[in-house]
């Protein structure tokens, strides 16, 4: 981990302080000048790690974790975040309470800009509250979506999930892929991560437009305006883009679109964008991909998921249920062969910090909301249960148990949106990682299966 401070002196490039790496870089230096300077550096520490310990064994894979979704295999690389099992995420080595710490906000306000997120997950470094703003102004004016695809988000059915319309509207703008464009022009592949990140960046840039463009068509009757305003930041445009007006509520936008945005390698949405760049297809069609992984119920839907199940047991038990009657719904839902959504995860052994901080937020603006006492009551009565199952690896909630409460309390009641919003997140941190892909060579992703027959002979032998 480095930080870094500015200065118009002329500076050495870094120096070490406290046993801490600080980079000197002045104080105008763009995102992409940034990263142009780095990327030499970091593929010459991968060329020589890998010369040095490219041999060296990371670990054993049993017939268990082949058949059990590869949990526990160390197959892949991804250098924007790591997350611990009982510590939580890490977005390049700051957990989320030191990111909401350093990370620029906006005037006035208290949570971390998405856009420092992007910075930081993309190069490593802390920007600066300029390079932040001028951030925001630079996907503000990447904004504007082609006509194609505004005339076909207008003609999908509002009966089409908004996830669908999302996954659609980006495979087609992949229409403008500089990258695709350089490809089929012959570029070097030395140059593939300079395109791939001009495309990330258009992507990023566009992606409220769509989102708010879906949110207006399907529960709006189409209405809202999709106007930019290039002084304002990502959330602050994409919330009035929505029709909110609630400075609350874009201060939640900030919060919600940093911790949802990279969650390592191996979920099923970083995977899959990987996996699908690896073959060279464009930001724009890894990306969609990598929604359409985001939009299963055992993945970011559960968000969605977490709140039908909360409005069906205030159905059926009252908005104030007592601790028996909820422990009884809870056993319900496991004896009918349903998860309990929001809870448990793949790598995670501890309560998840996004929802930590989630509930944090909603104990400072909304204590007394109804919809969040029940789910801290739940957060009490669910571990215990699944513990009790006896096979259940995680009890403790993930981030989806605990979003969805605070967009019911500012008002964006409808679901079925939930994920699209997760999506818009899950951006920043899965093109971070393409960039670098691209830029440190990776080759196309193909690891080797094998037939139940086979393994059945290979252990016989
Ligand atoms: C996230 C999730 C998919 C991880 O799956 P996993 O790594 O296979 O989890 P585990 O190893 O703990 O699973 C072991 C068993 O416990 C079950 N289990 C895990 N979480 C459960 C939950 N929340 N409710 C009920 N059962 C659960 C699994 O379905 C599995 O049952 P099986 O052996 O009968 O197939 C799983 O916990 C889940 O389905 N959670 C609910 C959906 C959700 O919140 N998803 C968002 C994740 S961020």
């Amino acid at each position: 981990m480095s930080i870094y401070r500015i200065s118009t002196r002329k500076l050495p490039e870094a120096q070490k302080l406290n046993g801490l790496l600080v980079r000197f870089i002045s104080a105008d230096s763009s995102l992409r000048d940034v990263l142009a300077a780095k990327i030499p550096a970091e593929q010459e520490r991968v060329k020589n790690f890998r010369k040095q310990y490219g041999a060296t064994k990371m670990g054993e894979t049993t017939i268990d974790m082949m058949y059990g979704g590869m949990r526990g295999i160390k197959g892949l690389v991804c250098e924007t975040s790591v997350l611990d099992a009982d510590e939580g995420i890490r977005f390049r080595g700051l957990s989320i309470p030191e990111c909401q710490k350093v990370l620029p906000k906006a005037e006035g306000g208290e949570e971390p800009l998405p856009e420092g997120l992007f910075w930081l997950l993309l190069t490593g470094d802390v920007p600066t509250k300029g390079q932040v703003k001028q951030l925001s102004k630079e996907w503000a004016e990447r904004a504007a979506l082609p006509q194609h695809v505004v005339t076909m988000l207008n003609n999908m059915p509002t009966t089409l999930h908004p996830m669908s319309q999302f996954a659609c509207a980006v495979t087609a703008l992949n229409h403008d892929s500089k990258f695709a464009k350089a490809y089929s022009e012959g570029v070097h592949k030395t140059k593939y991560w300079e395109y791939v990140y001009e495309d990330s960046m258009d992507l990023i840039a566009k992606l409220p437009v769509v989102a708010a463009t879906i949110y207006c068509n399907t529960y709006r009757g189409g209405k809202g305006s999709k106007s930019i305003d290039s002084s304002q930041d990502w959330s602050a445009n994409f919330v009035k883009m929505l029709g909110y007006d609630n400075p609350k509520f874009t201060e939640l936008m900030r919060l919600y679109l940093t911790i949802h945005s990279d969650h390592e390698g191996g979920n099923v949405s970083a995977h899959t964008v990987h996996l699908v760049g690896s073959a060279l297809s464009d930001p724009y069609l890894s990306f969609a991909a990598g929604m359409n992984g985001l939009a299963g119920p055992l993945h970011g839907l559960a968000n969605q998921e977490v709140l039908v199940w909360l409005r069906k047991l205030q159905k059926e038990l009252g908005a104030n249920p007592s601790e028996e009657a909820l422990k009884e719904y809870v056993w319900k839902t496991l004896k009918s062969g349903q998860v309990v959504p929001g809870y448990g995860h793949a790598v995670l052994r501890k309560t998840d910090p996004r929802y930590t901080c989630q509930r944090e937020f909603a104990l400072k603006h909304l204590p007394n909301d109804d919809l969040f006492q029940l789910v801290s009551k739940i957060y009490k009565i669910v571990p215990p249960i699944l513990t009790e199952t006896g096979k259940v690896k995680n009890p403790w909630p993930n981030v989806d148990a605990h979003s969805g409460v605070l967009l019911q309390y500012y008002g964006m009641k409808e679901m079925n949106y939930y994920t699209v919003l997760f999506g818009v997140s899950r951006a920043l941190g899965v093109l971070a990682s393409l960039i670098w892909d691209r830029a440190l060579g990776l080759p196309i992703e193909r690891p080797k299966s094998l037939s139940t027959d086979m393994l059945m002979k290979m252990v016989q032998k």
